[in-house]
């Protein structure tokens, strides 16, 4: 009985954060081609601001579904690769955040031109998203492969 309810509340945590992980890669994929596609209708624009708008949910859902995932597999799995990739994919993660954030309130000290702000913009581009996005996705398949 504790270990049907305990597969239960497993399978309900995994499908929030891969439900969350698909509107991410949706979304990321958009952003993508957003000019071209408000060229061809201008209601994407409005569906695209809807989607910025659930960010800051979509990013808490990840964290916090995937702190609970962590929790459950760290204590039954006992593989260095899999510590190492988890690690590998929560720093992509911190990335592409961080992108998201310095994009959205990225102050004036960007303007300046010296080679350290060119780098860090090479860093921080938006376009970066899709394919780190990407990548996280190979990571998290390579993690379940390995639990199995
Ligand atoms: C863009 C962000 C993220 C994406 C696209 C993503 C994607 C996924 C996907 C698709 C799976 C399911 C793999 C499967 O069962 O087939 C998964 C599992 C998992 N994710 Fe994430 N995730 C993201 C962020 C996070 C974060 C922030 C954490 C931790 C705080 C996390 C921790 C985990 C863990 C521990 C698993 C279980 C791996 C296993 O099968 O042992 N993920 N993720």
């Amino acid at each position: 009985m504790t270990d049907t309810f305990i597969e239960i509340i497993r399978f309900v945590i995994s499908f929030c954060h891969v439900m969350a992980a698909s509107t991410w890669f949706a979304g990321s994929l958009i952003s993508l081609n957003i000019n071209n596609l408000i060229k061809i209708n201008q209601s994407f624009e409005r569906i695209f601001d809807h989607f910025t708008n659930w960010t800051n949910t979509i990013i808490s859902t990840l964290v916090l579904t995937g702190v609970i995932l962590i929790l459950d597999s760290i204590s039954r799995i006992d593989s260095k690769v899999y510590i190492f990739i988890l690690i590998l994919k929560l720093f992509l993660f911190i990335w592409i955040t961080l992108i998201l954030y310095i994009n959205r309130y990225k102050s004036y000290y960007f303007n300046k031109r010296n080679i350290y702000n060119n780098f860090i913009k090479l860093l921080i581009q938006s376009k970066l998203i899709f394919p780190i996005t990407v990548v996280i996705f190979l990571l998290s398949e390579l993690l379940n492969i390995i639990r199995i």
